[in-house]
Formats: structure tokens, sequence, C-alpha cells
């Protein structure tokens, strides 16, 4: 069985090829690399022994998206990664996100029913929940207006396959609204590769404790959580990238109790920021300059997923901890960073 994965050299999208190779799938990667590198590609073959199939298309082509699946008539499912994810950036371009993310998915969905693919997993996020009214957040908790173009995206995302499940009912698909992805491949071999100055937590982390950056600012410490500083879900990536072909496999056996599912994919478990901080250092040995700021804008206080639905349905829970996460982040930041010094 061949699997399409989109944004397939991206942090996430990479560590599900991994994964898919790993259970015996064949794929093809699609990517632009808009936000990634072809030397992605060595990683995951060094990991796995297998060469992904690549093709370096970018979504937004239809003409090159149509001959894609024309040429690829063996394709049986799609994990769709590709997408722009920077928040603020969103706020400034809202027309290249609404373009990247949502016209691409509308080609692919449309190739989808041309070609006769009938199976589908999106990559979604808990920013649809916005501050949630109550904790830990189950799927039914609603849907809050978006804080962001790119939070839109992924809103009208849902909807789209929402209509089109309805539209179609051979067209099977599962939303998973991920929590905050952060580790790497134990191997060192992938990671995530921020461009330009990380925006989220462990990047920024991992760069300052390699001296890259000179200190990391803590968005505030005045959020009415136990140390004052705001709470995430912090899943490892490796995980993470399991619950897709989990999500897969429940499509391809026909296990669906509708045919578009919606499942959070966290741990279950909050950890502040100074949570994060404090653990980074014990576990890796290592000192981080850090200072106090004000809040970021947009920032939630607190986050963390209710994952029983994803246990019971899906069969699938986190194993590894946030002390794994951040031992394996430290693991690949020393690894690019040695890189860059030869
Ligand atoms: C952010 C996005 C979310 C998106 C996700 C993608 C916002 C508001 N949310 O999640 O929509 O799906 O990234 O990965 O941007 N922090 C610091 N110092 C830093 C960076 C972050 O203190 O230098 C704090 C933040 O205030 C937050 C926590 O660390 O409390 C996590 O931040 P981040 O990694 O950016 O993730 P989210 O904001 O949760």
């Amino acid at each position: 069985m061949k699997v399409l994965v989109t944004g397939g050299l991206g942090f996430i999208g990479s560590h599900t090829v991994v994964a898919l190779q790993e259970k015996g799938y064949d794929v093809v990667i699609i990517d632009n690399l808009s936000n990634s590198v072809i030397s992605v590609l060595d990683g995951i073959t060094r990991i796995t022994g297998i060469r992904p199939e690549f093709e370096a298309i970018d979504l937004r082509d239809k003409p090159v998206v149509i001959d894609f699946f024309d040429r690829h008539k063996d394709i049986g499912g799609i994990i769709h990664f590709a997408a722009s994810k920077a928040v603020n950036e969103s706020v400034h371009k809202p027309l290249l996100y609404y373009e990247n993310n949502i016209g691409t998915l509308v080609y692919l969905l449309q190739q989808m029913q041309e070609k006769g693919i009938e199976n589908f997993i999106f990559s979604s996020s808990c920013t649809v929940y916005g501050e949630p009214d109550s904790l830990p957040i189950t799927e039914s908790a609603p849907v809050k207006p978006a804080f962001s173009p790119y939070g839109n995206t992924k809103q009208i995302g849902e909807e789209i396959i929402r209509d089109t499940s309805k539209a179609y009912p051979e067209f099977k698909s599962i939303a998973l609204r991920y929590f905050n992805p952060i580790g790497a491949h134990p191997s060192g071999h992938i990671g995530e590769l921020p461009l330009g100055v990380p925006q989220n937590l462990v990047p920024f982390v991992t760069q300052t404790a390699a001296g890259i950056r000179e200190v990391l600012s803590v968005f505030g410490d005045d959020y009415p959580t136990p140390d004052g500083t705001a709470i995430r879900d912090y899943i490892h990536v490796v995980d993470l990238a399991e619950s897709h072909v989990v999500a897969l496999e429940r499509l391809f056996d026909n296990k669906q109790k509708s045919n578009f599912e919606i499942f959070n994919i966290g741990t279950g478990r909050g950890s502040s920021v100074m949570e994060i901080i404090k653990t980074f250092e014990k576990v890796n040995g290592v000192k981080l300059n850090y200072k106090i700021v004000g809040r970021r804008e947009g920032d939630v206080t607190a986050v963390w997923a209710d994952t029983s639905l994803a246990e019971k349905e899906l069969g699938w829970k986190a194993r590894l901890t946030m002390e794994d996460a951040l031992r394996d982040a430290w693991h690949w930041q020393q690894k690019i960073s040695a890189k860059k010094n030869v």
C-alpha cells in the first residue's frame, strides 16, 4: 500500500514517514521545500534504510497536482501536513495562509474524488479550542473564533472536510488535533529545523542552550497557574507520528464510527513554561539563560488534552515523557550545531 505524505520533509511529516516505513508502507513525499530541506531525506533513510520516493511539488500549482496524481495511480491514502504554520506571519500575510492551507486542501480533495482515493488524514490543531472553558479538553468542546488566520485555516480545513464527507459517503477521513509537538527522533537523524528565530518554546530553549540565542524570554509569569507561567500539553513528536499510522489503519480497516472523525492527540498532561525550563536543565545537565517578560499577545493560559477518545477508539496513547522529548531535542540541537561548525 502506498501512502502520500504531503509536507513529508517537515518536522511532524518526516517522523511520520519513518513510522509508516517501519510499519511496511511505501511512502511518496510531496514537499515544496518552503520550510524544509532536502537532506531530511538522508536522515529518514539513515533511520529506516529505505529512501522514500520524493517530488518537489508545490500543491498550489493545480496542473502539477493533477499531473502528479495521473502518474501515481497506486496511492491508497493521504496524510496531509503541507501547510504554513507561523501564527504571527499569518496575521500579516493572511492571503498566503488561505492559499497555502485552504487552496491546496481543496485541490487535494478534488483529486481524491477524481481518482477514487478514499482515505485522508488531516493535521489540525488544539488552537481550534482557543481559551477552553474547562480542562482537560475533550473533542466535544466548542470551537472558538480563531485568534489568527493560521488558526482559522485549521477550522475552515475541518469544515471543508466535514462537508466533503457528508457529500461523499465513500470518502473517509480523520482530523488529528495536535497539542504541542516537541522533541526529535532519538537517533538524532531528524528533528525540528526552524527557519530564522524560533517562535515556539522548545526550539528557542535548545538554541539558547547552544548559545545561538542569548536569552530565552518567558512570556508572562502572572497567569493564574501554580507557578504563574502558561501551561501546554507537550507531546513527543515520535508519539504524535505514530498516531497518524494508527489513524490511517482505522480508515483502511473500515473501523470508523462515522466517515469523518476528530481526535485530540496529546499526552493528557499539562506542563508550565517553567517546568519545561527546569526539566530541560535537569535532564541535560545544562543551565539556561532566561528572563521573565510580558505576556505574548494571543497566548492562552492553559491547555491540555483529554485523550480518552483516542485511547478508546484508536488504541493509541503517548508512551514517551517530557523528559524523553527534551533529551532528544537537545541531542538533535547538538548534532545540527556541530554540523554547522564543520
Ligand atoms: C503555537 C500557536 C499554535 C500553533 C503551534 C504550532 C500561538 C498563540 N499558538 O502554540 O496555534 O498550533 O504554535 O506549533 O502562537 N513561550 C515562551 N517563550 C518563547 C516561546 C514560547 O515563554 O520564546 C511560551 C508561550 O507563551 C506558551 C508556551 O511557551 O505559553 C508554548 O509556546 P509555543 O511553543 O509557541 O506554542 P503555542 O503558543 O502553545
